[in-house]
């Protein structure tokens, strides 16, 4: 459980909120005075989140750091929290999603320039509150949100547990070999009347 020295309640008065380049929950409404501690408060949330996540992917260096989010035209971060728990409320997870152009093989080993391709970059749910539907739930919100389809989604650098996630909930299994280090299932390129 991710806890903080501040209440988060304010800024998660819902249970997911969806944070962007300007590091303020979408729901979020005040002043100005308001605005500059709630851009601090949220910039420390993502960097612990991050650097947790990155600690579970064994990687040297985070993936999600709210400097990296505050340069970004066109990433997003979705933040689940449980502001019932303990005093002040806990962050439970993250999961970061972006469009980008990439160069991909398709299933005949053609490469084929993809624009504004969906891209799943990072995602994690604490230890303790990991395989209780908690990733679903947050995947779930943010394919709603985006109006993406799981079978269009590009994967960065999967791990185990994620390709578990997209097996168990989504049926994903069949890959198509890429050169770069994203993981793409069969009928990415179709139509839409196969998806998942
Ligand atoms: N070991 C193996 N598979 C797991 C594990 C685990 N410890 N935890 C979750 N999974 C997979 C399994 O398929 C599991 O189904 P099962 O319990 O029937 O085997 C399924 O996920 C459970 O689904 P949820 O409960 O909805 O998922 P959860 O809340 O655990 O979130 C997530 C999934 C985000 C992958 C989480 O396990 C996690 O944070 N893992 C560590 C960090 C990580 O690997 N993140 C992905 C990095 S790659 C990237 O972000 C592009």
């Amino acid at each position: 459980m991710v806890e903080f020295r501040f209440d988060i309640r304010p800024l998660f008065t819902q249970p997911i909120v969806k944070v962007t380049s300007n590091l303020l929950p979408h729901t979020f409404r005040g002043d100005r005075r308001q605005c500059l501690d709630a851009t601090s408060k949220m910039s420390e949330i993502i960097d612990r989140l991050g650097q947790l996540s990155a600690n579970a992917q064994k990687l040297n260096t985070p993936v999600t750091t709210a400097q990296r989010l505050r340069m970004s035209e066109n990433q997003t971060i979705y933040l689940l929290a449980d502001i019932n728990q303990g005093n002040n409320g806990a962050v439970i997870g993250l999961l970061k999603v972006g469009t980008k152009d990439l160069y991909l093989f398709d299933e005949t080993g053609q490469t084929r320039k993809v624009e504004n391709t969906p891209c799943i970059l990072d995602f994690y749910i604490h230890e303790s509150r990991q395989r209780a539907g908690l990733g679903k739930d947050l995947f779930e919100t943010m394919l709603a949100d985006e109006k993406w389809t799981p079978i269009k989604c590009s994967v960065d650098r999967p791990s185990e547990k994620l390709l578990g996630f997209l097996k168990k909930h989504y049926g994903l299994v069949r890959t198509i070999p890429q050169a770069n280090n994203f993981v793409l299932y069969e009928g990415f390129f179709d139509d839409g009347s196969s998806s998942a």
